[in-house]
């Protein structure tokens, strides 16, 4: 099976660089990879044009209505939107995005047969104080709290370790191992199956390779190296 690269663009690019972004990577479909882009909102039309799989970096949990500012599943699902990340630790930090909401939304985007993308992940200050476990085992079971196995199954889960997104840190192979091992003992423990980890945090063209060959990782989520349109082709060759 084919691992999973999801960029995350986040609030990057205006139109016009976007557009441009999207011709140098146009047609560099990976041999090795399923490639996910999930640009702005406002760009999500413009991947729906290329030949990459199409995410969004958000959603909101309630079906239709008056809900200003807000993008529903179905919403998403209409504009060809395959996966969409939940519980990004930027938007639990400076959205106060909570376990609570965080629940909810997993449940909606399932709901409307998107595949959804749960971050989670520690502090640094949390992994000092040796609390990673018991942290990554909290969010786990509050955001599938209200899940049957069946839907379980169908969610991917990214460990990002907080203090590694965007800060050029990143765990070492024996701490990413240890903490993957951890999540599936978690989901093996309470849901009897299996689940696919994906790690994000400061991935880059020269730890790509390393960390994608540990068998457990099921692909990457990758943000800042993502956006340098040549260093992403280039992490995309393998
Ligand atoms: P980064 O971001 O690759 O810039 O660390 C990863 C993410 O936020 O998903």
């Amino acid at each position: 099976m084919k691992k999973l690269i999801v960029a995350n663009l986040k609030m990057n690019f205006t139109k016009e660089v976007m557009a441009n972004y999207l011709n140098q990577i146009q047609n560099r479909i990976s041999d090795f990879y399923e490639v996910v882009i999930c640009p702005s909102f406002i760009y999500l039309y413009m991947v729906k044009n290329t030949n990459y799989k199409l995410g969004a970096q958000n959603v909101f949990y309630v079906k239709e209505g008056a809900y200003t500012g807000e993008i529903a599943p179905l919403q998403l699902k209409s504009m060809g939107v395959s996966y969409v990340i939940v519980g990004h630790s930027e938007r639990r930090l400076y959205l106060e995005e909570n376990d609570f909401m965080i629940a909810k939304k997993i449940k909606a985007v399932l709901a409307t047969n998107l595949t959804p993308i749960l971050c989670v992940g520690e502090t640094l200050t949390e992994r000092e104080l040796r609390k990673t476990m018991s942290v990554l085992k909290n969010q786990l079971l509050l955001a599938l709290k209200d899940l049957t196995v069946e839907e379980v199954n169908d969610v991917i889960i990214a460990y990002e370790p907080v203090w590694a997104v965007g800060s050029g840190q990143t765990p070492s192979i024996m701490e990413i191992k240890e903490t993957i091992s951890y999540i599936e003992k978690v989901i093996k423990q309470k849901y009897g199956c299996s689940i696919k980890v994906l790690y994000g945090g400061s991935v880059n063209q020269d730890n790509i390779k390393t960390i994608l060959e540990l068998k457990m990782v099921s692909g990457l989520l990758i943000g800042g190296a993502a956006l340098d349109a040549n260093v992403f082709i280039k992490m995309l060759d393998g």
